[in-house]
């Protein structure tokens, strides 16, 4: 057997899961959720703290961005009949990475507060600009107007990462220290990214949506 990349598997896990209907609607209910991930209100705190004036209006147009994109996917399973339906909290990406932060319990309070929560939002945000072409691929072929609406998604979340570099690098005391949050924050994500995908994969396994064998070359 070749051996076969992460990514391949990747693709090969969202073709397979988007064939379904069952499929499809699962997808679309965890990219709902990541999207209205923001259950501590952080947007709120940061326009709290935020107070330059066209700072903050990156802040709100960000979080406003986020809301619409909850509107698209939950239109998309409206078009295609389907409900939203709950997705377990170990499959949650922003869950995960809240509990791994300490639930944002501590709240936004200061400049360092800000610049550490721009820095995890921004490695949120760069996932989203990898993943969801690749999720806009597997929908091409089954659904293409799902498609078009995760790369609509995917060119605001390539905005939202230039919204987060200015807001964090500004709070940040010096450029080093910007660059050490970020390092810290993607590393963080990055684990966050793998346990709920690994947790993904079981639970759609588990549910015949994807076959395992049919995921590794052969
Ligand atoms: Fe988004
Ligand atoms: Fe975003």
């Amino acid at each position: 057997m070749e051996s076969t990349s992460e990514p391949d598997i990747r693709n090969a896990f969202l073709q397979q899961l988007v064939a379904t209907s069952d499929g499809r609607q699962h997808m679309l209910s965890v990219s709902v959720d990541a999207e209205e991930g923001d259950e501590g209100g952080i947007f709120e705190q940061l326009a709290e703290v935020v107070d330059d004036p066209q700072l903050r209006q990156l802040v709100e147009r960000h979080r406003e961005d986020e809301v619409r994109h909850a509107q698209l996917f939950r239109a998309c399973l409206s078009r295609l009949g389907l409900e939203k339906v709950p997705v377990p909290d170990e499959l949650k990406i922003i869950r995960q990475i809240a509990d791994a932060v300490g639930g944002g319990r501590q709240g936004v309070r200061g400049a360092n507060d800000v610049m550490m929560t721009y820095a995890l939002l921004r490695a949120i945000e760069e996932r989203g600009v990898e993943q969801f072409p690749l999720i806009a691929d597997a929908f091409r072929r089954v659904d293409p107007e799902t498609a078009d609406v995760y790369m609509s998604v995917a060119r605001d979340e390539r905005g939202h990462v230039r919204y987060c570099e200015q807001i964090g690098r500004h709070y940040a005391p010096d450029q080093a220290t910007w660059e050490q949050a970020l390092t810290d924050a993607r590393a963080l994500e990055a684990a966050a990214f793998t346990r709920a995908g690994l947790a993904n994969l079981a639970y759609c396994g588990e549910r015949g949506w994807v076959r395992m064998d049919g995921l590794v070359g052969t």
